[in-house]
């Protein structure tokens, strides 16, 4: 699939698994969210540009590599992208964060947004959008065009469960955008949720339910 990666490392497969166990707490589950994002930041932002500068080594002058001239601004679609901000800013401290409210209607299963808060440079940024769930795609897709009527050029997605049928419906209105997945699950059940997924995340991370 075009513009999609599947982050299978085993330490990431492994918490994923941890995930999906419904006998995980709240606290278990919102510490391997952290951790699983964490560790997808890694991949997300391979492709900052660097730049050459110089540096004095306790033995000689030389050359390093340092980040050169993008800024990242992660932007969670809340509640439940808000989990996977504290890990990405363990990786990144410097980037800023902007909040998308979004959320489902659970008799008609489409997104409706109540809440955007974004940087005032967001067209300068790379935008990370944080996101467990990408089911139905509704609330991703919705989220990237406010991010595009906001200014914002370069947008990548992190999930941590995706969907074919989401992944198609986010790529049919945004298909340069990036999606980065830890899996790509076998469908929806009756009420949208992903099968065999992880169940509604936000309660989880919330304790909510
Ligand atoms: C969940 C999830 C995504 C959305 C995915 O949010 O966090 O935002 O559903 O579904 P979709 O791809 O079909 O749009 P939810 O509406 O449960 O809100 P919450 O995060 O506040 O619990
Ligand atoms: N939102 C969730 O939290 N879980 C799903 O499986 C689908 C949407």
């Amino acid at each position: 699939m075009k513009n999609v990666f599947l982050i299978n490392h085993p330490l990431i497969q492994h918490k994923l698994t941890m995930l999906r166990d419904k006998n995980t707490s709240s606290k278990d589950f919102r510490a391997l969210v952290n951790e699983v994002s964490m560790l997808m930041a890694y991949e997300v932002t391979r492709s900052l540009p660097l730049e050459e500068v110089d540096v004095e080594t306790p033995i000689c002058k030389t050359k390093g590599k340092a980040l050169h001239g993008l800024d990242v601004a992660i932007v969670p679609i809340m509640r439940a992208g808000m989990g996977m901000v504290e890990g990405m800013l363990t990786l990144i401290p410097n980037a800023k964060v902007g909040h998308i409210g979004i959320y489902r209607n659970e008799e008609t299963i489409q997104p409706v947004e109540y809440y955007c808060k974004l940087p005032t440079d967001i067209a300068n940024r790379l935008v990370i959008v944080t996101d467990p769930m990408l089911a139905t795609g509704g609330s991703l897709r919705d989220a990237i065009t406010i991010l595009k009527k906001r200014g914002a050029v370069q947008i990548k997605a992190m999930t941590l469960v995706s969907t074919e049928i989401g992944i198609a419906e986010v790529h049919r209105h945004h298909p340069e955008t990036e999606i980065f997945t830890v899996s790509i699950d076998e469908g929806l059940n009756e009420k949208s949720y992903i099968v065999p997924g992880l169940g509604d995340a936000g309660d989880r991370l919330f304790g909510t339910k």
